[in-house]
């Protein structure tokens, strides 16, 4: 168990700066998901915490020590990695032991841990297998076990379902969401897919060219993005953008777009020149007489819902509305966008403008 806490680290490799100046902290007993783009600073970021990597500048504590320099051995952390390296010459009982018996650890006290692990995820009754012919489930299972067995302080993942196909992988979160449920461990998890960040994050840290763009629970990332980037980052479809040029005004709760009016939460701040509104798609609505108008390009049907892209003065933007209602492609049609739902972005520097809805989200400035 452990309180993890990242204060103004930075990676450089030679010229390249890979982290810049990353600080969140991981509570005790946190799924903690480090989520960004390829390239973004997530793995190295990940290594840092776990020692196999030392930091350029800037610190990391473990339950209030400072570890910044220490090397992986005396941080007690486990690393899960992508490529689940197991010993193939060995079964799975052999696997999940090694680390204890590495350790000197007595063979009864062994026996009773590996017992205990195999129940806690279910492999029981493949103790004895040999790794070749596993599942791919059941390696990653054996992966965990090894582990887990350690008791670390700390479990560091690193796209640990990268490798699975789509279904599968979906089975093996859900079960690593309940292991770590049951166990309350600490979990780093690093990942490139929003969904699955979304779906098993208590925290997300949303990272970038290896800046921290925003941080904090899913839903309030969701629904409140601190930068445009995170807007398009999240959601599926991404949040769409009504661009326009302009200015808005500190105490106001509305924005002139091309001469039409849009509620939004009152305005903390102001700004002019280039800015965007957005909306999620699921928070615009046909209306035969709304007046701000579009044309319907197209639209994908998706069981339950369906996305009718429609083209606006403001540019292109994706609605999300039940599959029953009836749309056509080239038909003129209102839309209503639900103003308490809206951010408006400075579009020069992508970030969102305070208001009365994301101010608790973004601090005070
Ligand atoms: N040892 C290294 N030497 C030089 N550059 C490195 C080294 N390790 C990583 N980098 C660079 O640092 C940047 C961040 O790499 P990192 O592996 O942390 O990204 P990532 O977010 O994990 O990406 P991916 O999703 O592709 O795994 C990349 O541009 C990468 O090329
Ligand atoms: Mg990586």
């Amino acid at each position: 168990m452990a309180k993890i806490v990242i204060e103004n680290l930075r990676k450089d490799f030679g010229d390249f700066n890979a982290v810049k100046s990353s600080s969140f902290a991981i509570e005790d007993g946190e799924f903690f998901m480090l989520l960004g783009p390829s390239g973004c600073g997530k793995t190295t970021t990940l290594r840092m915490i776990a020692g196999l990597e030392l930091p350029t500048s800037g610190e990391i504590y473990i339950d209030g020590e400072e570890v910044s320099q220490k090397p992986a051995s005396q941080r007690d952390i486990a690393f899960v990695f992508q490529m689940f390296a197991l010993y193939p010459h060995m079964n799975v009982r052999k696997n999940i032991s090694y680390p204890l018996v590495s350790q000197g650890m007595p063979r009864a006290k062994v026996k009773e841990k590996v017992a205990e692990v195999a129940r806690i995820l279910g492999i029981e009754d493949i103790l004895n297998r040999p790794v070749g012919g596993l599942s791919g489930g059941d390696r990653q299972r054996v992966a965990l076990g090894r582990a887990i067995v350690r008791e670390p302080k700390a479990f560091m993942m690193d796209e640990p379902l990268g490798a699975l196909d789509a279904e599968f992988r979906e089975h093996m979160a859900e079960e690593l969401r309940a292991l770590h449920d049951r166990m309350g461990a600490t979990t780093v998890y690093v990942t490139h897919d929003q969904l699955e960040a979304m779906q098993m994050g208590d925290k997300i840290v949303v990272m970038n060219h290896g800046v921290i763009e925003q941080f904090g629970v899913p839903q309030d990332i969701y629904d409140w993005p601190a930068t445009m980037f995170v807007a398009e980052f999240i959601g599926s479809p991404p949040m769409n953008f009504l661009r326009f040029d302009g200015f808005v005004e500190a105490g106001r709760g509305r924005v002139q777009v091309n001469g039409h009016d849009f509620l939004v939460p009152d305005l903390r701040e102001g700004a002019k020149g280039a800015l965007a509104l957005g909306v999620r798609p699921e928070h615009v609505h046909f209306s035969d007489n709304g007046m701000y108008r579009g044309k319907v390009i197209a639209s994908e049907y998706l069981g339950t819902t369906q996305i009718v892209m429609v083209d606006t003065p403001n540019g292109e933007i994706k609605v999300r509305t039940g599959s029953e209602v009836p749309v056509k492609e080239g038909e003129n049609v209102g839309l209503e966008l639900n103003g308490a739902t809206l951010t408006v972005f400075d579009a020069r520097t992508g970030m969102a403008l305070r208001s009365a809805a994301n101010e608790r989200i973004l601090g005070h400035g």
